[in-house]
């Protein structure tokens, strides 16, 4: 067995800078928040903090549209201060992640606006320009991922720019060595300043295929989703080795590649000793509820047979890492709903699917990510009309399921399921004004229920998510079960039951058993391997072995005496 690396060892937890602590009272989170959070942040066992990018951007996608490479935006604050995060966070052992985002930029970035000035420009190849079609239309029928065609024209080229995302955010071109360094160098500058590694956004989209054609269309607007026209081209993987020589070979950082579609079989290309990156976020559990592609009207919502299929990919992701390569784990991040919707039907009692949730991520294989505000359980929203929206997604989703004939409300009811702003809303300190998040005006409305649920009462409450947290991330961490956590391997138990998840880790000679409950009914199961261990920790009061109250969990350490 392979020595751990610090990143395999310690928890990471998701901040979006944005929502996290407004110091200024402008209503919008900033670095220095950040740093002030930094102590509570360790209760977590937190050792990394990826921030979703604080760089100059109009904000379009906020902060998805970078402007400069190498700066901060005011907003956030100053290069000082996010020096100064990096140092105190060095301090008390948390390094920063920063976000890369490199198959687009703002098209307020000084290389687009030159590159759209004319044909001749110093920068005209920088990004990806096709005629028109005969008759004056886009050059192929792809729909952005936010919505509406992939193409923009520009008057003064006479030309389409491609954008994967939205219109904002005009895709590079790879193809030009001069982007690529350019790209490269960007990184460099991070890791001078004492970075600990990079997240890579959507980095699936970087390799564009030799012929633009068009697709068949997936909906009636005539379009078909660009993700399955351009998405891991083949070739993808030589920009990527160039990157990582260029870029991260020799530095003792991690690189966790966001990479929806790459499947469990191929991970080794991408991670591990002859692949890329340290991990990857794939997302066979996070896309349950799509199964036809990722239109959120052709979503199917909750539907109990999600727990056998959630079970089943997880197992798959757990076995496809037992030789090579490490995943992070996780339920949420700042594009997706939270957790306690995602896998449990409304009814569900919030806090027990929390700490289901918890003993999950926690006790798996792999890096823990803890995503802001998962570790109190917080809940999506549902706010009453489009306009309260902020995230762009939400707009372009909206649109289309109208065009495709929802009524407004069935198209609302789409946007409550899976807006991005569900994870949005600020982080919830205090019982008091805008729950602690800020003295000004909030930029997204507070969640109502931020006076129960919120770091100044959990952090009282032996039974609160929070709690649970942080005694899971001290098993994790320290104590008889750490070793088994980090290292031990994984083993699916119970593997028919359509409702208990299970499953033990094993490393030397102890192992390590999680049972969850993701159903509304007391479930009963046979495991006689449990005879003999102890219980480690549970999420609701007095459990007993052999039975599961309603989206309970447990966990149970046990000497097997042997050295297997
Ligand atoms: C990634 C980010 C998402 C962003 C998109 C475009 O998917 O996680 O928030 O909108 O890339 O950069």
């Amino acid at each position: 067995m392979k020595e751990l690396k610090w990143w395999q060892k310690t928890n990471v937890y998701q901040v979006y800078p944005k929502s996290f602590l407004d110091t200024t009272g402008s209503g919008t989170g900033d670095l220095n928040g950040v740093t002030e959070k930094l102590d509570y942040l360790k209760t977590l066992g937190v050792g990394a903090i990826w921030l979703t990018p604080v760089y100059p951007s109009p904000m379009v996608d906020n902060g998805y549209d970078i402007a400069d490479f190498t700066g901060i935006d005011p907003s956030y604050g100053t290069m000082a201060d996010m020096e100064r995060l990096i140092a105190e966070g060095k301090r008390r052992g948390i390094r920063m992640v920063m976000d890369l985002v490199y198959n687009h930029s703002s098209n307020q970035h000084p290389w687009f606006i030159d590159s759209a000035s004319s044909r001749d420009s110093e920068h005209s190849d920088w990004y990806i320009w096709r005629d028109a079609k005969p008759d004056g239309s886009a050059p192929t029928n792809w729909r952005s991922i936010f919505g509406g065609s992939a193409w923009t024209w520009c008057e003064a080229r006479q030309q389409y720019y491609l954008h994967t995302f939205a219109e904002a955010q005009p895709d590079l071109n790879w193809e030009n060595p001069k982007v690529r360094q350019a790209l490269y160098d960007a990184a460099n500058f991070w890791l001078d300043k004492g970075v600990g590694g990079f997240r890579i956004d959507a980095i699936v989209y970087i390799k564009k295929p030799a012929e633009f054609v068009d697709g068949e269309p997936d909906s009636d607007d005539g379009m078909v989703n660009i993700h399955s026209m351009i998405a891991n081209t083949p070739g993808i993987l030589d920009f990527l080795h160039e990157f990582k020589e260029k870029v991260f070979e020799g530095h003792d950082i991690f690189t966790v590649a966001e990479a929806n579609g790459i499947e469990p079989e191929d991970l080794d290309k991408w991670v591990g000793d002859q692949g890329v990156f340290d991990m990857l976020f794939e997302f066979s559990h996070m896309n349950l509820e799509f199964p036809h592609g990722e239109l959120w009207s052709q979503a199917t919502g909750y539907t109990p047979d999600i727990i056998p299929r959630l079970k089943k990919v997880l197992s798959a992701s757990q076995q496809a890492t037992a030789k090579n390569g490490w995943y992070p784990i996780f339920f949420e991040n700042h594009d997706q709903m939270r957790c306690v919707k995602h896998y449990f039907p409304a009814t569900a009692d919030r806090k027990r699917a929390a700490k289901a949730m918890a003993a999950s991520l926690m006790t798996l294989r792999g890096t823990p990510f803890i995503y802001e505000g998962q570790e109190l359980g917080l809940d999506n929203v549902a706010w009453g009309a489009i306009e309260d929206y902020n995230d762009i997604s939400s707009h372009g989703q909206y649109e289309l399921a109208l065009a495709e004939g929802r009524t407004a409300d069935e198209a609302m009811e789409i946007v409550h399921r899976y807006s991005r702003d569900n994870a949005r809303t600020p982080m919830q300190w205090t019982k008091g004004k805008n729950a602690g998040f800020s003295a000004g005006t909030p930029w997204l409305p507070v969640h109502e229920d931020y006076r129960w649920q919120c770091v100044e009462s959990e952090a009282m409450e032996d039974d609160s998510v929070l709690s649970f947290y942080r005694q899971l991330a001290a098993l994790r961490h320290t104590g008889e079960a750490a070793g088994v956590l980090q290292q031990g391997d994984y083993t699916e138990l119970l593997q028919e039951d359509p409702s208990i998840m299970a499953f033990k880790r094993h490393f030397g000679c102890r192992e390590v058993y999680t049972l969850v409950n993701f159903s509304g009914q007391e479930q009963d199961y046979k495991l006689p391997e449990l005879a003999g261990a102890k219980l480690l920790a549970e999420s609701v009061a007095d459990s007993s072995q052999g039975s599961l109250r309603p989206y309970e969990a447990v966990i149970y350490i046990k000497e097997t005496g042997e050295h297997l």
